[in-house]
């Protein structure tokens, strides 16, 4: 039976988180130069949105560009930016058809103002759309994000606007950029590495993980699918003890 048919639709992971790694060293693999990787990533981003549409996912966000990332030659950040541009000028009128919303999370300010008005553009054509939201963390990093928040809820205490005793797990996550989605079960990492690289750590507390030796552009819906039969056959407990032990 292939993974697809095993799995149960019934118990979906609402959310999916992805780390798209490997892209240059596939490249390399091939013979070619890293930028070709990335554009192979594409088309993985696209085989993976609509696999995940179509099975029932209702959220799956995906690390794009990390804030570490800014730190690569310029000559491979302005082709990620490009690639980017005009992937999501390319690709709005399909996530329209889809019916699938588009946002972003991360520090978007940092992007170059091409790169972040197609993006707004796309986020606003598309922000109706019900049936997926596909989140690209972009100039992301968790500790920015978690720092973020800290500052927000400083302000209102600082403001008048919030008692610390109110302060709780809750007004954190509300104060994410986050707040819009339930926590990932599921979180994927390409390529062999087995790391979390400061990707969503507040929200990944009780994510189920799945490392696959696969690098992004190899990446396709069969392994996508196994990771959601592999996640479906682990017993989450959130700590506690499973219904047979008390
Ligand atoms: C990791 O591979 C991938 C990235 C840093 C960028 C991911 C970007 C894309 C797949 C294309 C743009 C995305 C969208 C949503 C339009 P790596 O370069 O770290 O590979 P390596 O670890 O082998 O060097």
């Amino acid at each position: 039976m292939s993974y697809k048919e095993q799995i149960d639709l019934q118990r979906l992971p609402a959310h999916i988180a992805i780390i798209m790694d490997g892209n240059g060293r596939w490249a390399k693999k091939q013979g070619k130069n890293r930028i070709f990787g990335h554009h192979k990533g594409v088309e993985t981003v696209r085989k993976i949105t609509d696999a995940g549409a179509q099975l029932g996912v209702k959220y799956l966000t995906l690390y794009a560009f990390s804030t570490e990332n800014w730190g690569r030659p310029s000559f491979e950040v302005n082709a990620l930016m490009e690639l980017l541009v005009h992937t999501i000028r390319k690709e709005t009128k399909q996530l329209n058809k889809n019916n699938i919303c588009l946002k972003a999370i991360g520090n978007l300010e940092m992007l170059p103002p091409k790169c972040l008005r197609e993006l707004k553009d796309a986020m606003e054509l598309t922000k109706n759309n019900n049936r997926m939201t596909l989140t690209l963390a972009l100039s992301y990093s968790a500790r920015w994000e978690i720092t973020e928040a800290v500052k927000q809820i400083c302000q209102k205490v600082s403001s008048g606007q919030l008692n610390i005793a109110e302060v709780n797990e809750q007004l954190v996550a509300q104060n994410l950029s986050t707040a819009y989605m339930p926590d990932p079960e599921l979180l994927i990492r390409t390529s062999g590495e087995q790391r979390i690289s400061n990707y969503l750590l507040w929200q990944i507390a009780y994510s189920e993980l799945f490392f696959t030796e696969k690098f992004w552009p190899e990446f396709d819906e069969e392994e996508f699918y196994k990771a959601i039969c592999i996640f479906q056959q682990r017993e989450r407990r959130f700590g506690k003890l499973n219904t047979t032990e008390q």
